[in-house]
């Protein structure tokens, strides 16, 4: 009897079904080959949700996720649900709501070059040639789940004390948060090329400077064989695209994670590409890093390959099929190498019979499967 793993398919807003679709045509795939069966229930997230229930992660979804061996994301979020209204819902709550709720508290995000692909990026090729890196961004702490608050300030402040709205973010974390974190970035390492790179800004945070002795304990006393490195994460952005070759393991904060994974993703030129694992210790997460892409939903050209490429990863780290994992990555390349591009990383000298559409594109990489 073939096991059957359960995933819970959250399509979610914009290009998110189409992309979708695809990377459950190639699981199916994955499936016959490899005498495993897939069995999927689909659930609402994002804008979506808000529609059907005014809420972005209804109660329901969350039941389905949980009782799920992994999720498949594609993305949430579009103009339509927009707005600066605090009392409004919005999508990307739903995405936030999900991964604490499922305690998802490393997000991988790996950045590679496709050979076929090293002339998308916007730098010249002897920088970007050979980058490979992971980026471990801590996904369910930081800037993005501490206190807020926004509110009328009656009183104002001194001399220029209007009374007017006032707002306020927090950066908060808890050692066990930095210790866990740390420990799964010296983990990828050591699977890796040995070297973390830890990412603050410890010359003015203090959430830095305690998050900087945290990783170095942990490093000195459970990793001594991982090289380890600090960096501001201002420095880190000019770094990133001045030498990005020598980066391995990236570990950060969550605010600067997001932030520096949008940087990274635009050194291979396709963020269309780019996958993404979110972890913790139960049911794990896997969506593209791009995001629902609105202006080009429903019109068939979105590209799949990050959505394909997050289902390597659920493969890999859920369901430990690394044989087919590795499968999916083959049959990738090899119809990069083909020439067959989705408009968004079409060279200029892509022939334009060269140039497919969603459905397309699935079809290649399964036949290649
Ligand atoms: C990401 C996205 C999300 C984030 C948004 C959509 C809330 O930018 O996954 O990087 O900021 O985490
Ligand atoms: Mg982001």
């Amino acid at each position: 009897m073939a096991k059957t793993y359960n995933i819970c398919l959250l399509p979610g807003d914009g290009i998110g079904p189409e992309i979708i679709a695809e990377g459950v045509k190639v699981l199916d795939a994955v499936g016959v080959k490899y005498d495993t069966a897939f069995a999927y229930t689909e659930a609402l997230l994002g804008g979506c949700a808000i529609d059907a229930t005014g809420t972005a992660l209804p109660d329901e979804t969350l039941h389905v996720a949980e009782a799920s061996d992994a999720v498949l994301l594609a993305a949430v979020g579009g103009p339509k649900w927009d707005t600066t209204d605090p009392a409004k819902p919005r999508p990307e709550q739903g995405l936030l709501g999900i991964r604490k709720a499922l305690g998802l508290y490393t997000n991988l995000r790996p950045v590679q070059i496709f050979a076929a692909l090293a002339d998308a990026s916007t730098l010249k090729p002897e920088i970007v040639d050979g980058v490979d890196m992971m980026i471990v961004r801590e996904l369910t702490g930081g800037l993005y789940f501490g206190r807020r608050e926004r509110f009328y300030d009656e009183e104002g402040c001194g001399t220029h004390g209007a009374a007017g709205q006032r707002a306020y973010d927090t950066l908060e974390y808890r050692e066990y948060e930095v210790e866990r974190i740390a420990r799964q970035a010296f983990e990828a390492a050591r699977k890796r090329r040995n070297k973390v790179t830890s990412v603050d800004k410890a010359n003015v945070l203090e959430t830095s400077r305690m998050w900087r002795e945290i990783v170095h304990r942990i490093g000195a006393e459970e990793y001594p064989d991982v090289e380890l490195e600090d960096l501001l994460v201002d420095n880190t952005a000019m770094q990133l695209i001045s030498r990005p070759v020598d980066f391995d393991v990236v570990v950060t904060e969550n605010m600067f994670g997001d932030i520096l994974s949008d940087e990274a993703a635009q050194i291979t030129g396709s963020l269309g590409m780019l996958a993404s694992a979110s972890l913790g210790d139960g049911t794990a997460l896997y969506e593209p890093s791009h995001g629902s892409a609105p202006d080009i939903a429903g019109k068939g050209i979105a590209n799949p390959l990050a959505q394909i490429l997050s289902v390597e990863m659920m493969l890999r780290y859920s369901f430990n099929l690394g044989e087919a994992a590795d499968d999916i990555r083959r049959a990738v390349t090899a119809v990069l190498d083909e020439g067959w591009r989705t408009g968004d990383i079409k060279q200029a000298d892509t022939p334009a019979d060269k140039v497919v559409g969603t459905v397309q594109m699935g079809d290649l990489v399964v036949a290649h499967l």
